[in-house]
């Protein structure tokens, strides 16, 4: 049976419900899924590479960044996974894709750029939109829970952001994401 690899790197989570969303398409169609989160585990750890018929990496994205785990996960493995490049796909979950006129521009930004230097071509790219929890007790706390309120504010115009969740994740793009993936390993 065709085994999935499923990796992310997530600081807030929400990059972790969409890695679980992919995994859960992928095993209704059938196929077996290991999933990791990159912060769990050690690079060395991840099994080679080989054994998957296809792997997918996400990340969250930070101030520009992906998450630590993620990057040091695709330099580090990164000749095994150009022997692999047709059946990995690979997004990120980034405020930025929240319009959908905007994803062209996240994917090129955070992706396509990212990986210029590595000549890595996945087949199978995309950037999702993110989410900001405000909500009490969230992990944005201090300075940058200010920083955040203002941009809900100025760039997504809510007045009252405070204490809400605000998540402009596209769980049909998502999906059709998975499908596009199946669709792969089944060529
Ligand atoms: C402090 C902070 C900085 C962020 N910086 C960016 C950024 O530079 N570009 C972007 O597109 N989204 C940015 N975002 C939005 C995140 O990508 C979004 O919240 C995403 O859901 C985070 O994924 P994670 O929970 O898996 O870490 C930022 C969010 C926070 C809280």
């Amino acid at each position: 049976m065709a085994q999935v690899l499923l990796l992310y790197g997530t600081r807030y989570g929400t990059t972790k419900e969409i890695s679980d969303e992919i995994e859960k398409i992928i095993q209704e169609k059938g196929f077996e899924t290991e999933s990791y989160d990159l912060n769990d585990i050690s690079i060395k750890d991840i099994p080679p590479l080989d054994k998957y018929n296809g792997v997918i990496l996400g990340s969250g994205i930070k101030i520009n960044r992906w998450t630590k785990a993620a990057k040091k996960f695709l330099n580090k493995r990164i000749s095994e996974l150009k022997t692999m490049q047709n059946t990995m796909g690979l997004y990120v979950c980034c405020g930025e894709a929240a319009k959908k006129s905007d994803i062209k521009g996240a994917i090129e930004k955070y992706i396509t750029a990212k990986l210029e230097d590595t000549a890595l071509k996945p087949s199978l790219i995309d950037a999702f939109g993110g989410a900001y929890d405000l909500r009490e007790g969230s992990a944005i706390k201090g300075m940058t829970r200010k920083i955040v309120i203002g941009i809900m504010q100025k760039e997504e115009g809510i007045e009252n952001p405070d204490g809400k969740m605000h998540d402009f994740r596209d769980w049909g793009q998502i999906k059709a994401f998975a499908t596009k993936f199946i669709e792969l390993l089944n060529q």
